[in-house]
């Protein structure tokens, strides 16, 4: 069984969301609305993530208006999507923006943090009791909407609760509340982590400062200790909003995350202090047991710091979702990476809008990116099934590569990138469309059986042999001549797609020219299937490699 835990479902089946988040202020105007509905279509994508405000919902203390979200709950029945919704209360970019007015305007009653100097930040304090029973009954309100108005649909599969919550500005809250906790304790569950963390960031910053088994938190995590108590509160904060909400309406919740690795890394400065940032990870999870995932908004381009992100948050208790990243040029190819390397539970990029050009139709600057979600979208029931098996290859080109080598079960596959020789005449290539930017190689290979495999992409191509000694290959070379790819021979290669139950339906057979040089993938082709020759079955039966490539050796020799 796959090793990955699926948060998403719909109707007790699992689901994987890929699409797009809007911009923020779309959940208010119906023409972007209708643009972000128009732009998931182009995607081919399943799910949008749209922002749901607590001062449109709660415009007056107590009075709960819903009727926006019923609209949005209508249109996506009819466009036969499902939602995200985006929960933007309390915080909102380390921020108090979308509190309704009677909030931002009462900071006796709704307490501010307070900076360093004692000055008042335009951020509501984690420890002001009154701001969360407010919140709370908002957001219980939306999950009593939402049990009344969706649970036999299940158009919207989640909620995010709050939006890159922390506090900028400072690395704390300076007020006398604040002041109070950080001198106080800390808590049991967090010593009782530390004492079976081994590694990490954390364990660092605690052995760093002594490593104290007891005591208040500026003495347990020195100089961290303020960002670290910030992190607990906050994340203390919106837990219980998910224990709230979930005792309504059990729907999975999450929380995003504004990275800490960006700019000069200071908290409060380059990212919101208390997010839950690599740093801090372990102890946010502790402090979460009702949220299903912390999510990391990733718009970092480059393949190392991608990965890192990708490697610190998809954890054994931490399915990888990303539910914002880039439009940017890179994001087309890290998306792959996500999905295929970190097992990425769902994938959504932020202002889906933008794909969209005055003709209604995909902006071209921004085709790779679409291409990209349309090739996941057509290997989702791919990825339900495989992920997490070891069987899901990625493809991905980086600036100058230009092979790829993959070690499969029977098999050594080769990838080069871009070219037009061996493609059908649909896909001449861009030296015949000079505004096509085709974009880098990408994709994911599926190894299904030994012999069989599935490939979805854009711009690469998959060579296979069967693995055999190299005195064997180059006998074998020498028979073929110049044409490797023949080295491997197919009972057949189709273009195809998945329907209903994830049932593989073939749209168009390959064979002759379209498959003497490997295999290539682009977005519009769907899901290219190929079966190897069953000339190696008896691998099977457990013969080696080294016999079955004699095997089809003697058999292909003249
Ligand atoms: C991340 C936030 O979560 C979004 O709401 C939006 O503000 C983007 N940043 C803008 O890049």
């Amino acid at each position: 069984m796959p090793n990955v835990k699926r948060p998403f479902t719909v109707k007790g089946r699992p689901f994987y969301p890929i699409g797009g988040q809007t911009r923020n202020s779309s959940g208010y105007n119906d023409q972007e609305w209708a643009t972000a509905l128009r732009a998931l279509e182009l995607m081919h994508g399943n799910t949008l993530e749209i922002p749901v405000y607590w001062e449109q919902v709660e415009p007056e203390e107590g009075v709960y208006r819903f009727d926006h979200l019923e609209q949005l709950l209508t249109d996506a029945i009819s466009h036969d999507i499902h939602l995200i919704l985006l929960w933007f209360g309390t915080w909102k970019n380390g921020n108090m923006e979308y509190v309704p007015d009677w909030v931002k305007t009462a900071p006796e009653r709704f307490k501010r943090a307070i900076s360093p100097t004692g000055h008042q930040l335009w951020v509501l304090s984690s420890h002001c009791e009154a701001t969360f029973e407010a919140d709370r009954r908002a957001f219980t309100a939306l999950c009593e909407f939402l049990k009344e108005a969706d649970s036999d649909r299940q158009q919207v599969i989640a909620i995010q609760i709050e939006n890159e919550p922390g506090i900028l500005g400072s690395d704390r809250d300076y007020g006398p509340e604040a002041q109070a906790k950080l001198e106080s304790d800390v808590p049991r569950e967090v010593f009782e982590g530390l004492q079976v963390l081994e590694s990490g960031p954390l364990h660092a910053l605690w052995q760093a400062a002594g490593g104290a088994t007891s005591g208040p938190w500026y003495e347990v995590f020195g100089d961290g200790a303020g960002e670290m108590m910030t992190a607990w509160s906050i994340a203390r904060y919106i837990d219980r909003l998910a224990e709230a909400g979930k005792e309504i309406y059990e729907l999975p919740m999450y929380l995003n995350v504004w990275l800490g690795e960006t700019g000069w890394q200071i908290p409060g400065e380059s990212y919101p202090s208390g997010g839950a940032v690599t740093k801090v990870l372990d102890l946010v999870k502790w402090a979460t047991p009702h949220v299903d995932l912390v999510a990391p908004d990733i718009y970092l381009s480059d393949s190392r710091s991608y990965e890192a992100i990708c490697a610190a948050y998809a954890r054994d208790d931490n399915p990888l979702f990303i539910p914002e990243s880039a439009p940017g040029s890179s994001n087309p190819v890290r998306m792959f990476q996500a999905i295929g390397d970190y097992d990425a539970v769902g994938y959504a990029f932020f202002a889906i809008e933008h794909i969209v050009d005055e003709a209604g139709e995909v902006r071209l600057s921004l085709l790779p990116l679409v291409d990209s979600f349309r090739c996941i979208a057509a290997a989702v029931p791919l990825l339900l099934e495989y992920q997490g098996t070891g069987q899901i290859y990625t493809v991905a080109q980086e600036t100058d590569l230009g092979l790829q080598i993959y070690d499969f079960e029977g098999y050594t596959g080769l990838v080069d990138f871009g070219g037009t020789y061996g493609r059908d005449w649909r896909h001449l290539g861009p030296s015949l469309e000079p505004d096509a930017n085709p974009g880098p190689g990408r994709g994911l290979i599926v190894q299904v059986s030994t012999h069989e495999f599935y490939l979805v992409g854009a711009n690469y191509r998959l060579h296979l042999r069967p693995k055999a000694a190299p005195s064997e290959q180059l006998q074998a070379a020498r028979v073929n001549e110049r044409l490797l790819t023949r080295l491997a021979h197919y009972v057949r290669v189709d273009e195809g797609h998945f329907e209903g139950e994830g049932a593989f339906v073939v749209d168009r057979r390959r064979n002759g020219d379209e498959t003497d040089n490997g295999i290539w993938v682009e977005a519009d082709v769907g899901v290219v299937h190929v079966l190897m020759s069953d000339i190696l079955s008896p691998l099977k039966g457990g013969g080696s490699h080294r016999e079955l490539s004699r095997l089809w050796f003697d058999s292909n020799a003249n």
